[in-house]
């Protein structure tokens, strides 16, 4: 059985003071629930939140990491910085990272390695733009950045990743590929893996869905064979929200 995951990316939002109120509201939102629940605060506040849900089901992971065990990297957080402070899961490869911090397929090899390297789980982003859709490329686009940020990795290691398609015209803009887009796309996500790694693997890694997942529209994109959860933006800022798209499990 593949994990339901739903994971809340909360961006540059929130102060400590906002953190600490909406893992409040999250923890009065919570019920028992199959699907595993994450919420990725800024990184000044990743400490907090971890101490404010120990005795949660809720996991704390982060939005970035850098591939480098420590040094001269002014800015930056390692992967056992983030261990140290009990975060085991890292967001990798976001398209704002891609798109504002100029981070390439190369690079997101090097941090994915880290990440693995340190035993952490990573949450591996990728999906195509507009115009990519408009030229009937997602698909290459999409199989190109899988297989030139993860396919060096052998089989074992897929344990600890779990794929997130987020199209890159439906993060933050209310637009949503519909169910059956999301569908077709993670099936040729699940058909590459498979290709490369076999069915067995192919069948075991969660892919989440991202772009524009509301509470109206979780129920029908999880409903969908092979979308096991979603990576939420804006609607994770909100705990009733948030929960409600948990709930549409
Ligand atoms: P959104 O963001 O839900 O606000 O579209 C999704 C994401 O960037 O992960």
């Amino acid at each position: 059985m593949r994990k339901q995951i739903v994971a809340g990316n909360w961006k540059m939002n929130n102060d400590l003071a906002q953190t600490e109120s909406l893992i409040t509201a999250l923890k009065n939102q919570a019920k028992t629930t199959d699907a595993e629940v994450m919420i990725a605060p800024t990184s000044t506040n990743l400490w907090a939140a971890n101490n404010a849900l120990k005795q949660s089901s809720i996991e704390v992971i982060a939005q970035n990491m850098h591939f480098a065990e420590n040094g001269a990297y002014t800015g930056e957080v390692s992967a056992s910085m983030l261990k140290s402070i009990g975060v085991n899961t890292v967001i990798l490869g976001h398209s704002e990272r891609r798109e504002y911090f100029n981070e390439t397929d190369e690079l997101l090899a090097k941090k994915v390695d880290a990440a693995l390297a340190k035993g952490m789980r990573v949450i591996f982003c990728f999906g195509e733009e507009l115009a990519d859709r408009k030229a009937g490329n997602e698909e290459t686009i999409v199989g190109n950045q899988i297989k030139n940020a993860l396919f060096h990795l052998g089989a074992a290691a897929f344990q600890n990743i779990v794929l997130a398609y987020e199209p890159v015209w439906a993060i933050g803009t209310g637009e949503t590929a519909s169910p059956e887009q999301a569908q077709d796309m993670h099936a040729f996500i699940r058909k590459t893996l498979a290709d490369k790694y076999g069915n067995d693997i192919a069948e075991t890694v969660s892919i989440l869905y991202g772009g524009s997942v509301k509470p109206a529209n979780a129920e029908e994109i999880f409903s969908k064979p092979d979308v096991d959860g979603g990576l939420i933006g804006g609607a994770s800022l909100k705990a009733e929200d948030f929960f409600a798209i948990v709930n549409a499990f």
